[in-house]
């Protein structure tokens, strides 16, 4: 067949094959050993991602040790109001969910009784009808003073420190306790006298 008759297989004047063939640039295959160019790229961009993905975790890890998990807790030490704001005889339940303190108001003044029960923690209700708080756990039962009279529960309720601040509200301080069965009842910030 001559070249006329096949002209895909027409030399150019530099000897390079003419029309589809020549159109195309040449891409040379890599030879053996050789990386291609957009090989050496793709392996260059995996290794990045490889390389931030570790930083990322090493620098979350050093975050979580320079800044652990804070467990924050309601301050210890707080106002209740004045002393008019509470009725005489009555549980003062306003600061049970915040604070884990009922206030109790006497004729002759004031006492702040821990909600947690004694005997395994849980948290008493106030039954205004019975005039007792009432352990939903397993039962204990507590006069409104915080003396334990059924159940389980092997002690009174504690009370926290109460005293009058500069400002003439009432203010409960939770770093001081005070247990019946140790006789601290009786103890100075035990109960805020006022009439
Ligand atoms: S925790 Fe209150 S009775 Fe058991």
């Amino acid at each position: 067949m001559s070249e006329a008759s096949n002209p895909k297989e027409r030399k150019t004047e530099d000897g390079s094959a003419d029309g589809e063939a020549a159109s195309t640039p040449l891409v040379r295959a890599p030879l053996r050993g050789e990386v291609s160019r957009r090989g050496f790229f793709s392996v260059l961009g995996a290794g990045w991602a490889v390389f931030t993905a570790a930083s990322a975790g090493l620098l979350g890890a050093m975050g979580r040790f320079m800044f652990p998990n804070v467990l924050y807790e309601p301050p210890q030490q707080f106002k209740a109001g004045f002393p008019e704001e509470f009725a005489v005889g009555e549980v003062d339940l306003r600061f049970k969910a915040a604070y884990g303190v009922w206030i109790v108001r006497e004729s002759d003044g004031f006492y702040a009784l821990s909600t947690t029960c004694t005997h395994l923690g849980c948290t008493p209700n106030w039954l205004s009808a019975d005039q007792k708080f009432k352990c939903p756990c397993h039962g204990s039962g507590f006069e409104r003073s915080g003396v334990n009279i059924e159940g389980p529960a092997p002690r009174p309720l504690e009370r926290y420190r109460i005293a009058l601040a500069s400002d003439g509200q009432i203010e409960i301080d939770k770093n001081t306790k005070f247990q019946e069965e140790k006789g601290q009842w009786s103890m100075d910030g035990a109960f805020l006298y006022y009439s």
